[in-house]
């Protein structure tokens, strides 16, 4: 595949409906993560013009930053910290429709004000987020939550 092709004006759903298959192609039958991670994150950053765009990996007991699109970002973040550590120790997705009304939040760009984060998880055990942020308000919802979700679920089957 060379690249990423969607019809325009259709809608966030069906966006997502095509977009999925398109992304399970291009990581398929690839082993390599990074590649699998940056190529996730450009499809995606670039289909629906978030402003941010990216994975953070447990290593060590901390959240390191791994391929992204965007601006520069924070490169380290600590278990409970944020919303990309809350989504670690919860366990799940946490939507921020408002980034200034979330206690902790780390403002990696003052652009951001909202933000969706998808913990990747694998044996019960969180290996990885996507975080996905927006320079609108309230920009993400059940619709993103669940198809973010149904490429975390792809991604995770390609950690060792
Ligand atoms: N806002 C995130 C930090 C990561 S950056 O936004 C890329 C958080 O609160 O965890």
């Amino acid at each position: 595949m060379e690249e990423i092709s969607i019809a325009q004006g259709i809608g966030k759903q069906a966006t997502y409906q095509q977009l999925l298959p398109q992304i399970e192609a291009l990581i398929g039958d690839e082993p390599d993560l990074t590649a699998n991670l940056a190529n996730t994150v450009a499809a995606l950053h670039h289909t629906f013009k978030f402003w941010w765009t990216g994975f953070y990996l447990v290593q060590n007991n901390q959240l390191v930053l791994a391929p992204f699109q965007g601006q520069v970002a924070c490169t380290r973040i600590n278990f409970g910290k944020g919303v990309c550590g809350t989504a670690w120790q919860q366990k799940q997705t946490i939507i921020v429709p408002d980034v200034e009304k979330f206690e902790g939040h780390i403002a990696c760009s003052s652009a951001t004000q909202s933000e969706i984060v998808v913990p990747i998880i694998i044996d019960g055990e969180v290996v990885a987020v996507l975080d996905v942020d927006s320079e609108h308000l309230n920009n993400f919802d059940e619709t993103d939550k669940t198809y973010l979700e149904q490429i975390a679920l792809f991604i995770g089957k390609k950690f060792n």
